[in-house]
C-alpha cells in the first residue's frame, strides 16, 4: 500500500490488457491515474470501475499516442484534474505478425507510429512539465523480448521495440545530464495473456490454447506471464524505490532472454 502515495500517473493503452491492470494497481498504491487510450468505450468503463473501488482516483482521456496535439491535451487535462504529473507509463502498443517480406507500408507505418513515435511524443510531452515539477518523476516505456531478440515473424514490431530500448537510454541520459528529477526506464515483457495475445493467435490461425502451448516453450519458467507481472514491474520502476535506477530495460519474461 501507498508505494505511489501522492503521485499522479498517466498510463497509455489503459483501456485493456496490461495497462488496465496497471491502472488499478497504481490506484491501490495511492496514485491518481489518467487512463489514456484511443478506445474510449473500454477506457471510460475502466476508469469508472476503478473509481467505484476508490472514488475520484481515476479519469479517462481519449488519447491517440501518435498525435502530438492529443498529448498536449492529455497533459493539460491531467494538470487541470490532479494538479501535477509524476509518472508516465508509455504502455500502448500494436503488433502485426509479418515477416520482412510480408510487411506492408501500411502495417509498417502504423507500428512505427504507435510503438515508436507514440513513445517519443509521450516522453517529450511529459518532460516539458516534469522537469519543473520539483518532485521525483519517472517515465516507464514498454519494450518487449522482441526488441532484445530477433523474431522473423514480427519484423516491424521488433524494430520498434528495439527503438524503445534505445530511446529509453537516450532520454535517461538527457534527464540526468540536465539534473532534471526524472528517471526513464523500460520493461521488456515476455508473452503475456492479454487481448494482444488473442489477436496474435488469430493472425496466426491458432486457437488461444494452441498459441499458449506453442509460446510457453519459449519461456523456461514453464508458463506465460499475467498482466500483473508487468504491472508490478511498472510499479517498482515508477516508485521512489527505484530512485537509483535509470536508463535500464528490465526483462520480465520468465527467462525468455536467458537463452
Ligand atoms: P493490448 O492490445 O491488450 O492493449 C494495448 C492498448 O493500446 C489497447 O487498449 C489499445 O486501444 C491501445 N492503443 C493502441 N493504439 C493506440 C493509440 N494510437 N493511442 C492510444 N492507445 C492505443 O496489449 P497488451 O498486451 O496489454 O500490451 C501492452 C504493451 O505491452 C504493448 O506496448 C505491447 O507491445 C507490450 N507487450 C505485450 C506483450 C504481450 O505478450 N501481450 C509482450 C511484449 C510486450
Amino acid at each position: 500500500m501507498d508505494r505511489l502515495k501522492d503521485k499522479v500517473a498517466i498510463i497509455t493503452g489503459a483501456a485493456g490488457g496490461i495497462g488496465r491492470v496497471a491502472a488499478e494497481l497504481f490506484v491501490k498504491e495511492g496514485a491518481k491515474v489518467v487512463l489514456a487510450d484511443k478506445d474510449s468505450e473500454n477506457g471510460a468503463k475502466a476508469a469508472k470501475e476503478i473509481c467505484a473501488l476508490s472514488p475520484n482516483s481515476a479519469i479517462f482521456f481519449p488519447l491517440d499516442v501518435t498525435d502530438k496535439q492529443s498529448w498536449g491535451q492529455c497533459i493539460e487535462q491531467t494538470l487541470n484534474t490532479f494538479g501535477k504529473l509524476n509518472i508516465l507509463i508509455n504502455n500502448a502498443g500494436v503488433s502485426f505478425r509479418e515477416t520482412v517480406e510480408e510487411t506492408t507500408m501500411e502495417s509498417w507505418q502504423t507500428t512505427l507510429a504507435v510503438n515508436q513515435t507514440g513513445v517519443f511524443l509521450g516522453i517529450q510531452s511529459a518532460l516539458e512539465v516534469m522537469k519543473t515539477n520539483g518532485e521525483p518523476c519517472a517515465i516507464v516505456n514498454t519494450a518487449s523480448v522482441d526488441g532484445l531478440r530477433g523474431d522473423s515473424v514480427f519484423f516491424a514490431y521488433c524494430a520498434t521495440k528495439a527503438a524503445v530500448e534505445a530511446m529509453t537510454k537516450c532520454a535517461a541520459l538527457c534527464c540526468a545530464e540536465n539534473s532534471w528529477p526524472i528517471r526513464v526506464n523500460a520493461v521488456a515483457p515476455g508473452y503475456i495473456l492479454t487481448p494482444m495475445a488473442y489477436e496474435d493467435a488469430r493472425q496466426n490461425g491458432q486457437t488461444i490454447e494452441e498459441y499458449c502451448a506453442e509460446s510457453v516453450k519459449l519461456h523456461p519458467i514453464g508458463h506465460l506471464g499475467k498482466p500483473e507481472d508487468i504491472a508490478y514491474a511498472y510499479l517498482y520502476l515508477a516508485s521512489d524505490e527505484a530512485s537509483f535506477v535509470t536508463g535500464t530495460t528490465l526483462a520480465v519474461d520468465g527467462g525468455y532472454t536467458c537463452r
